[in-house]
């Protein structure tokens, strides 16, 4: 599914350069290569403000903190996504309510207006796999009914329909930078991106215990509101830093390796449709299949990993299973039907080759 290893001799030889570097100006936390990324991500994402953070946990979290949500409130969000997008509204005394999602595996906006209530106060939409939710329209609907966007980007750096990047749809977006993402650090590592100057402030000091930051270092104590460590290490400022420099070469050999299963994977097959003027971030390639267990089970026989990803939904985990979470048909015909195929950029044309021709021989075989 991924391959993590770092085999490529110039990023293995930039990662060691930097890391040195780090280690012998020794300034662990708020080193220059910290402010450097921060610049270099408001640049790319033609966002104002942006904060490396701990995780992209840490991230969607402190954005939803800086936008005052808390105990009494409901967020509108999705039940198909890694359950953090629910535990950071949670976490913030919030309730997540869940819209059931569409054929393209994100959020269906036209159910979303049917469970805004007194309460609701912001919609989280998560951008699956790198596609783009239409925020075109969610920013209707939150326009219309006065409420706050925070996008889950985690999955979807680098995207962008007509030109506007993911994270730039909303009040403030939290991207994750774990090695896994499209933006991949060499640990955890989150990014929030904001074009308002209050919310940027504010998480900035939950991002340091609720501390004022005095330059001098002399007043540490300065807590003017409650929260935790979510500082981004230089260290990991200073390798993702690395990663961006290779960003643009490693998601052009994924747009290669998403065309190839376009063109190549038979059609029965339902691919994630991407919209008109969009490119999606490079996270993942899910299909769906009729008898999806049986073709994992195949493919594994062959040698070839496949993942079920978000299982169960988020509204079925033990911690958010209500009778009151509605029926959410089809989050659950997608998810029993859905599969993930190795996307990574070190997959060479063989393996390539190998997995399509099992994929569409596993078709012909339980169909
Ligand atoms: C949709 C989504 N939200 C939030 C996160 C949390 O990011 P992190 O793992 O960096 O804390 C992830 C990470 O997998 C994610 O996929």
């Amino acid at each position: 599914m991924f391959d993590l290893r770092v085999k490529d001799k110039s990023i293995s030889k930039d990662l060691k350069n930097v890391f040195n570097k780090v280690l012998n100006h020794g300034m662990f936390f708020f080193g220059p290569e910290l402010y450097k990324f921060e610049e270099e991500m408001s640049k790319f994402l033609k966002m104002k403000y942006t904060l490396g953070v701990a995780s992209g946990s840490s991230a969607l979290y402190l954005a939803l903190k800086s936008l005052n949500i808390k105990k009494g409130d409901e967020v509108i969000t999705t039940p198909f996504s890694w359950i953090i997008t629910s535990n950071a509204i949670a976490e913030c005394g919030a309730k997540p309510v869940f819209v059931d999602i569409g054929n393209d595996y994100n959020i269906n906006e036209n159910l979303i207006e049917n469970k805004i209530t007194k309460k609701t106060k912001a919609i989280v939409p998560m951008h699956w796999g790198g596609h783009l939710c239409d925020m075109e329209k969610i920013q209707k609907i939150a326009k219309k009914y006065n409420l706050f966007i925070i996008e889950d980007a985690a999955q979807a750096f680098g995207a962008q329909y007509k030109n506007k990047k993911s994270g730039s749809y909303s009040d403030i977006a939290a991207f994750s930078m774990n090695p896994m993402k499209c933006l991949n650090g060499y640990g955890e590592g989150g990014l929030i991106a904001t074009n308002n100057k209050k919310l940027y402030e504010r998480s900035k000091i939950l991002r340091y215990a609720g501390t004022t930051s005095d330059p001098k270092k002399l007043i540490t104590n300065n807590c003017v509101e409650v929260s935790l460590n979510h500082k981004m290490d230089t260290i990991n400022a200073a390798m993702l830093l690395v990663s961006f420099k290779y960003f643009k070469n490693k998601t052009k050999k994924l747009m290669k390796i998403r065309k190839y299963y376009d063109e190549n994977i038979n059609d029965i097959i339902l691919k994630q449709k991407i919209r008109k003027y969009e490119i999606p971030g490079m996270y993942a390639y899910p299909i769906q299949i009729k008898n999806r267990n049986n073709v994992k089970k195949f493919l594994e026989k062959k040698g070839i990993e496949t993942k079920i990803w978000n299982d169960p939904l988020i509204s079925d985990s033990p911690v958010y299973k209500s009778k009151k979470n509605g029926k959410l048909v089809n989050a659950k015909k997608i998810l029993k039907h859905t599969l993930n195929i190795p996307f990574h950029e070190k997959l060479s044309k063989k393996q390539l080759k190998y997995i399509v021709e099992n994929l569409n021989l596993s078709i012909r075989k339980f169909s």
